[in-house]
């Protein structure tokens, strides 16, 4: 019997999601929301997108390549894809790769994301290309620009195996703490491996240990004010290998 009467527990592939104050996800599995409890899609907003300033990326034409840890809901993709909209230009291309050892139902994605009507559109985009049944590999064609590439299993295991090089990364793993193979030095040192030259990174996060981890792996790192009362972010730059 569920105890708590804000709290529902819904039959989820790893069951071990909840909704708590009626629409929040939230994994007891890793004991950690999905995304911010005062808004996920401007928490987006602030620490991905301009985080990694994305906006005057995608005036540029050509292919822009975003990594992500963690797809989660979806939320970062379909926001991404809604300023990618709005501000790309018009021969500009996205790709973007997604890892997510727990995908959740489209039911849940669904649920979850209908609190946001600007990303109506988006969503109904995503759930029409979205598979009868996940592999470890699949290519999600959005619509003729936008390719959603969705790795599922430990990213620690799949990312070793893809050849992209990434233009900018999400890190948006669980909280460090609770999540500590999101944020290892063998994962950032996997990350830089796939990151171009001048390449970026951004995350909500400023622990000390994944900051040092990043250094270590090869970037440059920088703290920023973060979103929602959260004092610090990072982001950062890959610094070029030198070659003689
Ligand atoms: C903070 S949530 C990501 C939220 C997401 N970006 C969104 O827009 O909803 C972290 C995600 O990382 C996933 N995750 C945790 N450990 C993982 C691992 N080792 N490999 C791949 N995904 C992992 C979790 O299942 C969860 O979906």
């Amino acid at each position: 019997m569920n105890e708590n009467p804000k709290t529902t527990n819904i039959d989820t592939p790893s069951d071990e999601l909840e909704w708590r104050e009626g629409d929040m996800p939230y994994s007891t599995g890793f004991g950690d929301y999905y995304y911010s409890k005062s808004d996920g899609r401007l928490e987006c907003d602030h620490v991905f997108i301009d985080g990694n300033a994305l906006k005057n990326r995608f005036t540029h034409a050509g292919r822009i390549v975003i990594g992500e840890l963690g797809f989660g809901t979806g939320l970062n993709f379909l926001e991404t894809l809604r300023q990618f909209n709005e501000f790309a230009h018009e021969d500009a291309q996205l790709e973007f790769h997604s890892f997510e050892i727990n995908p959740l139902a489209p039911s849940v994605i669904k649920k979850a994301l209908t609190v946001w009507p600007e990303l109506t559109q988006e969503l109904d985009l995503m759930l029409a290309s979205w598979p009868n049944a996940l592999t470890q590999d699949n290519e999600l064609n959005i619509d003729d620009r936008v390719k959603l590439h969705l790795h599922i299993g430990d990213v620690n295991e799949r990312l070793p195996k893809q050849f992209f090089q990434a233009d900018a990364w999400y890190l948006d793993g669980f909280a460090p703490a609770r999540n500590e193979s999101m944020w290892s030095l063998e994962l950032m040192q996997e990350i830089a491996n796939h990151t171009k030259d001048h390449g970026t990174f951004s995350s909500y996060t400023a622990a000390g240990w994944v900051r040092r981890n990043l250094i270590e792996a090869g970037f440059e790192v920088r703290k920023t004010n973060g979103y929602a009362g959260k004092r610090d972010m990072i982001c950062g730059v890959k610094i070029p290998t030198e070659v003689d």
